[in-house]
């Protein structure tokens, strides 16, 4: 059917799982950070969820832009290829920026943004990821905070996506593999 519990096999990480990310993350952030007035860049659109959560834990005066590199398109691999779809607003020269991201797969998506704000003049580029998808780790790039691991399953829930929908579930779950393969076999 069209409700978004159909498409779940199980929730791997719940609200309560999140918040804790938060707040332990928002700690760190609030301590390194502190008198650097940093731009905060959430990486469109998976991140907004996360960034909006994560931000209000961080004590820390600092400044939002956007930055919008969609590889993965309307589907649920990677095309490897990234493009700006939509840049950020502000001047990155001499900033401390600090990346927010729902994850890290490839690595081809932070490692493009970390260079696009590198050769701008950014006075440092880091990220902080709600999860770290290590194992598929193709391009070597720091993921310098984040909140937990995550094995090499579809996760989808709280900014990530299928096929661009799902991402207003409050917690993440792994998709349905009969989900994946309704898609796969088209
Ligand atoms: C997803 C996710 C990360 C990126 C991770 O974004 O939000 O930004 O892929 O994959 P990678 O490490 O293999 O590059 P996507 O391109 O699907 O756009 P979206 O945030 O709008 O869903
Ligand atoms: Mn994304
Ligand atoms: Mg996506």
């Amino acid at each position: 059917g069209d409700n978004i519990n159909d498409i779940i096999d199980h929730k791997l990480f719940s609200e309560e799982d999140i918040h804790e990310m938060c707040v332990r993350l928002g700690k760190q952030l609030t301590e390194d950070y502190a008198g650097k007035k940093p731009l905060v860049v959430g990486a469109l659109k998976g991140a907004i969820y996360f960034l909006t959560d994560l931000t209000r834990q961080m004590d820390v005066a600092h400044q939002l832009d956007f930055l919008d590199v969609s590889s993965y398109g309307d589907g649920f691999e990677s095309t490897g290829k990234i493009k700006v779809v939509t840049d950020l607003a502000a001047d990155v020269k001499d900033r401390d920026v600090l990346i927010i991201e729902d994850i890290v797969d490839t690595g081809l998506t932070l490692k493009f943004m970390k260079d696009l704000i590198k050769g701008r003049g950014a006075k440092s580029v880091k990220c902080c990821a709600m999860l770290n998808k290590e194992a598929r780790r193709n391009v070597d790039v720091d993921v310098d905070y984040y909140g937990s691991k995550v094995g090499n399953e579809f996760v989808v829930g709280y900014g990530l996506d299928f096929l661009n929908m799902y991402r207003n579930l409050p917690y993440v779950g792994v998709l349905k593999p009969e989900v994946i393969q309704k898609y796969v076999n088209k």
